[in-house]
């Protein structure tokens, strides 16, 4: 499929998978993006798929190019969702050149035993000459991962950013933002980020930094549509998430065995409800799909999160969701607090010591109850939803 002059998409969907990673549901699938630039003195492909897509994935590569032989393997990104097919590219195409920087090339090596002597080792700004089109190398470390760069097409204004600006969801038919159905993948693009990227907000914005003032005109990303006309919304978007800029609405986390901490939960909402705050979604993390409450904790501003005392500590979904926050920049947000126990306290000092390392901004010290909740520990409850919708109506 040709995306611009000399440029084709021959890149595959996954619709397979369930947890991309191994972690992270898929519900609309996942696309594996790369794409072939046909010059006239060489032919470049950029990145590659899975490799349990390999038998495709040659086929579109040899629609295009029938049996002319790939000069450069241009490898922005490792992870194996990209760097999979490598090995078996470089059989099918013995005499290609793998392009990417030092660490690329250590990871070619670890992973695949898959590196030569003359492949191409680039560093920062360095170009590359296909006939007509010229690449540059922007080196964009820990966008995913350290090797990370991205390749600029400087003849047609292409960059082609590895994992960035991508989201989940498979391609359906089309590639191209103005020709499709878009808005499923705004959303997609929110919960990727969370998942993905959610712990590397600095060197997301690091390489936005970096990008400023190149005149990209088109970009490929390695999952989901290529983004023209759409460009300057994508890079709101991660810019918006790498920031940690949030917007006023609330979200309610919460775990519970026998119904109190529920109960509580559903007060907090009331509360905040009575408040004025229109926007309250709320997760019971026994049953909610945990990349959605990532997605939605890094979209709203305040954030409540029950738990009952389990097993000398926090309830494990609770303890699940409060880990992940501490490894991700989720930027600041409001939070409340709330815990019960029958015997031992534990669930409230727990989320506490999380916090010191997430580093919200308590809105009220914890409301804490034991054994069954009372009206008293419903009205705190309420009070903390009102707390946090106030704090959000004193957003700019
Ligand atoms: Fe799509 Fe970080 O790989």
């Amino acid at each position: 499929m040709r995306i611009n002059d000399n440029v084709y998409y021959v890149g595959v969907n996954d619709r397979t998978k369930h947890r991309f990673e191994g972690l992270w549901p898929l519900p609309y699938g996942v696309s594996y993006n790369s794409y072939l630039i046909v010059d006239h003195d060489a032919v470049a492909l950029v990145d590659t798929v899975d490799v349990a897509f390999f038998g495709e994935y040659i086929d579109k590569i040899k629609t295009v190019i029938a049996d002319r032989p790939i000069d450069y393997l241009i490898i922005n990104h490792m992870e194996p969702d990209h760097s999979g097919s490598i090995a078996l590219i470089r059989k099918y195409y013995p005499g290609i050149k793998l392009v990417g920087n030092k660490k690329t090339m250590q990871m070619v090596q670890g992973f695949y035993d898959a590196t030569a002597d003359d492949d191409v080792c680039v560093a920062d700004g360095d170009t590359l000459t296909l006939g007509h089109h010229e690449l540059k190398f922007y080196l964009t470390p820990m966008l995913h991962w350290p090797e990370t760069m991205m390749t600029f097409d400087t003849t047609n204004g292409t960059l082609f950013s590895g994992d960035a600006f991508g989201c989940f969801g498979a391609l359906n038919g089309h590639v191209i933002d103005t020709q499709m159905e878009v808005a499923p993948y705004w959303a997609e693009m929110e919960r990727y980020y969370a998942c993905i990227l959610g712990k590397f907000g600095a060197p997301v914005q690091a390489g936005l930094k970096k990008l400023a003032n190149v005149p990209v005109k088109m970009i490929c990303s390695t999952h989901g549509p290529v983004w023209t006309e759409l460009i300057p919304q994508a890079i709101t978007t991660y810019q918006r998430l790498a920031t940690g800029q949030t917007e006023k609405g609330l979200v309610v986390c919460y775990g519970s065995m026998y119904g109190n901490t529920a109960r509580m939960a559903e007060a907090v909402c009331e509360g905040a409800a009575e408040a004025g705050m229109k926007k309250i979604v709320v997760h019971n993390l026994s049953v909610s799909d945990i990349s959605q409450v990532l997605a939605d904790i890094f979209r709203y501003k305040a954030l409540a999160i029950g738990s009952p005392t389990y097993n000398g500590g926090l309830f494990p979904v609770v303890d699940d969701l409060m880990r992940r926050l501490a490894g991700r920049n989720v930027g600041q947000h409001e939070l409340a607090l709330f815990g019960g126990f029958t015997w031992s306290s534990q669930a409230v000092k727990a989320m506490e010591a999380y916090n010191e390392k997430i580093k919200m901004h308590l809105v009220a010290s914890p409301v804490e109850w034991k054994q069954g909740v009372t009206g008293n520990d419903l009205q705190s409850a309420r009070q903390l939803g009102r707390m946090l919708a106030e704090q959000c109506n004193n957003m700019a």
